[in-house]
């Protein structure tokens, strides 16, 4: 399937979380325009189940192609661990996900390790991180734990609240006392969480986000394509982002500014029967 320079590029998330990635893209490559899906009627994504997940992806997947894009970003680490591999059989474009580009991430910025990752009950529990760190650094020791708390306290905009502060504590122990030297937030949310975690870590420990990593993947397949909207330098032409939810496009609307740093104007609705 050929697509046009100008065709946008499709990403999708269980909510909101997915705009931290959406912030990479749009720095990365600022002539590109989106179209963005969240799933808002059935997050979260990280309690279900591999086949709901899969499947709800794959109806997603499929309406992005319907609506002419050129790629696909799997903008959440669950519906990336549990369905990267049927939607890149399935469609026609290509699908890029957020675990390979930030397992990467951290095996360059890991010195010695251990390598930590926290994420969702689901990205865990499929092992994807841990996979993807050990086949680019065979024999690397990867300590991995499920922090389901993390997504409600960000929409909750807790992310310097005491109980957080106590939870991360809570959950990043075997972190600290495995002395892991890089921490991979396996999660769209915990981006927001990062001044905490780095708190709780301690100056030793880098965080991995793999939003950056994951723009540069998305550029590069683009690239070698030949659809990467470089923009014209004779028309500044400002890119069109869409925008839309599966549910109340007013509570996007509402808590999308506190994942995306440009304002969003509208929210559309779509619904999948
Ligand atoms: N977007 C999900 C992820 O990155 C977090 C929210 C959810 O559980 O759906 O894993």
């Amino acid at each position: 399937m050929h697509q046009s320079p100008q065709a946008p590029i499709g990403m999708f998330d269980s909510g909101l979380g997915g705009l931290t990635v959406a912030n990479a893209l749009m720095r990365r490559m600022p002539a590109e325009s989106l179209l963005y899906f969240g799933d808002t009627a059935r997050v979260p994504y990280g309690p279900k189940s591999p086949d709901t997940v899969r499947r709800y992806a794959l109806q997603i997947g499929e309406w992005l192609v319907s609506q002419g894009v050129k790629c696909i970003v799997v903008a959440c680490n669950t519906a990336t661990a549990h369905a990267l591999d049927v939607l890149q059989s399935s469609l026609p474009v290509p699908v890029i996900g957020v675990v390979e580009p930030g397992a990467r991430a951290a095996v360059r910025a890991s010195r010695i390790g251990p390598i930590g990752v926290i994420g969702t009950s689901g990205t865990i529990a499929s092992g994807a991180y841990t996979r993807a760190i050990q086949q680019q650094s065979p024999g690397t020791t990867v300590l991995a734990a499920a922090c389901p708390l993390f997504v409600p306290l960000v929409e909750e905009g807790w992310v310097d609240h005491p109980a957080s502060r106590l939870i991360a504590h809570e959950y990043l122990a075997s972190m600290r006392d495995a002395q892991v030297d890089t921490l991979v937030l396996g999660c769209t949310h915990y981006p927001l969480l990062a001044p905490l975690l780095a708190a709780e870590m301690g100056p030793r420990v880098r965080l991995i986000d793999s939003a950056e990593e994951t723009a540069v993947e998305v550029e590069r397949v683009l690239a070698d394509r030949g659809v990467l909207n470089q923009g014209d330098p004779e028309h500044v032409e400002k890119p069109t982002h869409r925008f839309v939810a599966s549910d109340a496009p007013r509570h996007f609307l509402a808590l999308g500014g506190r994942f995306l740093d440009v304002p969003i104007s509208a929210v559309e609705y779509h619904v999948f029967s």
